[in-house]
């Protein structure tokens, strides 16, 4: 029998739980290995996974999901065992990401603003998926704060494919994982905090149409934003209580109450600022669904530079990783502190 689509979507935000953003593509995780300089290869990122998934505290008790790539979830651990058993083990469970890339979005600001593309044999991809064991997918559709952008047209593009790509997910048994990502790290210095709640607030009220219209049961999605927070060069940066309010503030006004669970991307801001963000939001509370993390950088960059591709730093990679999992674990409830972050 196939799982309710609200029964995975809900252990996918479980108390104290979050996702692990792993679906780094080919050329992604390539520029994460140049940073510690380990050549990518097959091997290299199946070794560098592995070596998170088998992270045994790490995992079991404080991820739900992870989200894998192509290339992972057919990929076997070096004893053999696919990684998608090696993730079940540990009581998550695989996803996988499905969109194929933002790619340049013809018109006006084609130099800047994107569109997510992937739908084409979609419906046959999900179903090669679920035989595979992922059970939630992700789509991530991204929007560029700048002069003169996002347009309408962008918008509207992106929402409309993350409703296709989500009613497909559906017919498929695949709890979506629904991704528009107001990027943070925008060419324009004018990119503040309140220009991101508004762009923020815009695409989520689009995002929300497009599904509505596509007949998407929010009880069996989730959702993936961004926080609501300054851009990366603007000089005017918001204080964690601030981002956190509005954050909480845009979401009350866009995301339905049937959605159970939102998860955020950490988008390019430090480990800890995205833990503290995220706790605050739960220490604010009197909202209708779960907030947690769908961390890709933010739970592995420590974790990669410990391991540093040597099979004998596994361990330190490992411990790197449990603790980034662990502090997250807490934010989901609350109750992380610097203290906590510190006695580690
Ligand atoms: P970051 O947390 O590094 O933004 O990655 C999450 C993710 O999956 C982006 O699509």
């Amino acid at each position: 029998m196939t799982e309710k689509l609200s029964d995975i979507a809900n252990a996918m935000v479980a108390p104290g739980k979050g996702l692990l953003a792993a679906d780094e593509s080919t050329g992604t995780i390539k520029k994460r290995f140049d940073s510690i300089g380990v050549t990518s290869t097959e091997e290299t990122r199946r070794d560098y996974r592995e070596m998170l998934f088998r992270a045994p505290e790490g995992m079991k008790n404080h991820v739900s999901g992870v989200i894998l790539y192509d290339e992972t979830i057919r990929q076997k651990a070096k004893d053999g065992t696919p990684l998608v058993d090696v993730i079940r083990a540990a009581g998550a469970i695989p996803g996988i990401k499905v969109d194929e890339g933002a790619k340049p979005l013809a018109g006006p600001y084609v130099e800047i603003e994107k569109v997510t593309e992937g739908l084409d044999g979609l419906r046959e991809r999900l179903a090669e998926y679920y035989k595979l064991g992922a059970r939630f997918a992700k789509w991530r559709a991204v929007i560029t704060i700048s002069d003169g952008t996002p347009t309408w047209n962008c918008v509207k593009a992106n929402a409309h494919a993350l409703a296709r790509y989500a009613a497909l997910c559906q017919e498929a048994g695949i709890v979506p994982v629904v991704e528009p990502e107001v990027l943070m790290d925008g060419p324009h210095a004018d990119h503040t905090i309140e220009r991101c709640f508004e762009v923020t607030e815009w695409t989520q009220r689009t995002v929300f149409r497009e599904l509505y219209d596509a007949r998407v049961e929010l009880e069996g999605m989730i959702l993936k934003p961004n926080m609501i927070i300054a851009g990366q060069k603007c000089p005017k940066q918001a204080s964690p209580v601030q981002v956190a309010e509005l954050t909480i503030k845009c979401l009350k006004s866009t995301v339905p109450a049937a959605v159970p669970g939102i998860a955020f991307l950490s988008g390019g801001q430090s480990d800890e600022q995205a833990t503290e963000n995220l706790s605050l939001m739960n220490q604010i509370g009197g909202v209708p669904w779960k907030l947690t993390f769908s961390y890709g950088r933010a739970l592995q960059h420590a974790a990669l530079h410990a391991w540093g591709g040597k099979s004998e730093n596994v361990a330190a990679g490992q411990r790197a990783f449990t603790h980034r999992a662990k502090m997250n674990s807490l934010a989901a409830q609350g109750k992380w502190s610097e203290q906590l972050e510190k006695a580690a």
